[in-house]
């Protein structure tokens, strides 16, 4: 196992620890300096395109965030890292601090092979906080060097009283804690979640397959440290393999304060990462703590409808965060260009910016909204209201000091819902492939209309986030949200797939509200006040730096009033010392 590279030493950490304590505001840089306008086309290997506010370490391969907690006042972060170059592999657990989930601190990496039974790799895992308030981790270890032997590991602070945690022991006795036992595939059985007490038991899932048939496994234990596989799984779907399971409690609908894991929720979501697919899915439904059986309100709905996330988010956790009372969740965003350019750019990966997370109003689905703490960043504001975009116009949002790193809220209001296009239900299922037939740039009758991002002044170059209204054949109306990156660079190599939700809003008024955070290679946008959530990647050639621009757009035929914009320009925050 190799050291990462530009981990901070006890001192820095120590002074950055004051630093982020005390004077917050002597961490953000000045942005203007590094930010010099572009005279020609860049490559991706450019500095203003690695991202300003979101997670990231100074270098190299990132992916899944694990063990997320909150403890004696500070958040960990924990993540899957390469500390040898800018690809997957050599996986360790990284390890970084935050007063605020924004600004960070990097630690040694906590996690790493240490013991026969994680040898050959630390893969994702979860934290508990057990009765007495310390934590315990547990994580997928990589036992065989032949094949992707899956084991279960724990580990446990070594000092309890550091806040920083910076220590983990593997208790020789205890490792491994669950085997994949004869029936189980030993190559897809991993990644446990948080546990949660319930009864006289604690209870973790592990992700597996059985054939084609993804499942949760529950594992049961009185003292943490002895667990048994339970006969059944805690659900399970026709999806593939499920990694990365999550299982939390909700309190009703439309509360918006969250539950620790242990605590008993008004209904449960249990969320999969479908490694067939790379995207994470979720239902709402009831478990059963008696059986430790979970049954979907929905059941059309296992894995195919709610996402978190309809762009580029993977391998998500939440944590309950007791300071904020409230459930926060935390998800990876993958580049999408060549593995030669990240290569090149040394660096991979990136965390979303934390969302809270609660129950919708209607008790269908989950609302995600950026954690307020990273409105702290935000600068001056520039203000638009009650503007009309008539059918084919756009216009700019100017005064904005950094328009590639910026924060917009947006309340739309269409003038009449007469004009919105007939909905073919042949799409009910596959807003993705509605959104790359009608793109931004295709006219249509209400919407497409919303933003561009990471324009150039030419327009040669934009993002487009923005809405369509249909109506199905009762008349209703039916929003599709999308981001449309087909024209976000001309730089070749680079994967554009539009990424697109369906919107469950009430648009019978007219109004919907947009949020993108601009962030010069990512864009992460809320729909509907977190309805509908897309994050995805791009990569500007010359809409960079301050050759970026922000603009409104309407390609539709009815129109739209912009009641309220409001863009901020972000600054850095403190990013494990980058
Ligand atoms: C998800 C995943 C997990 C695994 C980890 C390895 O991205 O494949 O299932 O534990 O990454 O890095």
């Amino acid at each position: 196992m190799g050291t990462p590279q530009r981990v901070l030493a006890p001192w820095a950490v120590l002074l950055l620890a004051l630093q982020l304590a005390g004077a917050s505001h002597v961490i953000h840089r000045s942005l203007e300096a590094e930010a010099a306008p572009p005279s020609v086309p860049a490559s991706i290997v450019n500095s203003l395109l690695r991202t300003g506010y979101h997670f990231q370490p100074p270098m190299n391969w990132i992916n899944d965030p694990n063990a997320p907690m909150y403890y004696k006042g500070w958040y960990h972060l924990f993540y899957q890292y390469n500390p040898k170059g800018a690809v997957w592999g050599n996986i360790v657990w990284a390890h970084s601090v935050s007063r605020d989930l924004i600004n960070w601190i990097a630690l040694e990496p906590a996690i790493y092979p240490s013991i026969p039974s994680d040898q050959y790799g630390c893969w994702s895992g979860s934290a508990t906080l057990l009765g007495n308030g310390t934590p315990a981790i547990t994580y997928t270890g990589i036992s065989r060097s032949d094949i992707n032997y899956q084991v279960q590991n724990i580990a446990f602070p070594k000092n309890a009283s550091d806040p920083l945690l910076r220590e983990w022991v593997k208790p020789p006795e205890l490792n491994p804690i669950a085997v994949p036992e004869a029936g189980i595939n030993a190559t897809q059985f991993r990644d446990p979640t948080t546990a949660w007490f319930a009864g006289r038991h604690w209870r973790m899932l592990v992700g597996g397959v059985r054939g084609t048939r993804g499942l949760a496994f529950v594992y049961r234990s009185r003292d943490f440290m002895k667990w048994t596989r339970a006969k059944h799984p805690l659900h399970s779907a026709m999806t593939g393999m499920w990694e990365c399971p999550d299982f939390f409690p909700v309190s009703g609908a439309g509360a918006e304060n969250g539950l620790d894991t242990s605590e008993h929720g008004v209904k449960y979501v249990l969320k999969n990462s479908l490694d067939l697919t790379r995207y994470d899915y979720y239902t709402v439904g009831s478990y059963n703590r008696s059986n430790d059986q979970y049954v979907p309100d929905d059941p059309a709905g296992d894995y195919r409808r709610l996402r978190y996330d309809y762009g580029n988010f993977y391998a998500s956790k939440t944590f309950y965060d007791p300071a904020k009372r409230r459930r926060v969740l935390l998800g990876w965003a993958n580049e999408s260009d060549s593995v030669p350019d990240d290569k090149a750019k040394g660096w991979a990966g990136i965390q979303a910016i934390p969302r809270k997370i609660w129950l919708d109003p209607s008790g269908k689905q989950l609302l995600q909204w950026p954690v307020e703490e990273v409105e702290k960043l935000r600068g001056k504001p520039v203000s638009v209201g009650g503007k009309v975009v008539k059918p084919g116009e756009h216009f700019e949002v100017t005064g904005l000091a950094t328009a590639y790193q910026a924060d917009v809220e947006a309340s739309f209001e269409v003038s009449s819902l007469d004009k919105a296009e007939p909905f073919d239900p042949a799409y009910d299922n596959d807003a993705q492939k509605l959104c790359g037939i009608k793109g931004a740039d295709v006219r249509g009758g209400v919407g497409p209309f919303g933003l561009w991002v990471l324009a150039s002044g030419d327009l040669q170059e934009k993002t487009a986030v923005f809405f369509r209204v249909f109506k199905d054949g009762y008349g209703k109306p039916k929003v599709l949200m999308c981001t449309d990156p087909t024209k976000s660079s001309l730089s070749p190599d680079l994967y554009k797939p539009t990424f697109a939700g369906f919107v469950d809003t009430d648009i019978s008024s007219g109004k919907i509200s947009l949020r993108s955070l601009i962030d010069r290679s990512v864009v992460e946008s809320f729909g509907a006040g977190g309805k509908t959530c897309i994050l995805s990647r791009v990569y500007p050639s010359i809409a960079f730096g301050t050759g970026a621009h922000l603009y409104v757009f309407n390609n539709g035929e009815a129109d739209v009033k912009v009641s309220h914009l409001t863009a901020w320009d972000m600054k850095k925050p403190l990013m494990n010392g980058a």
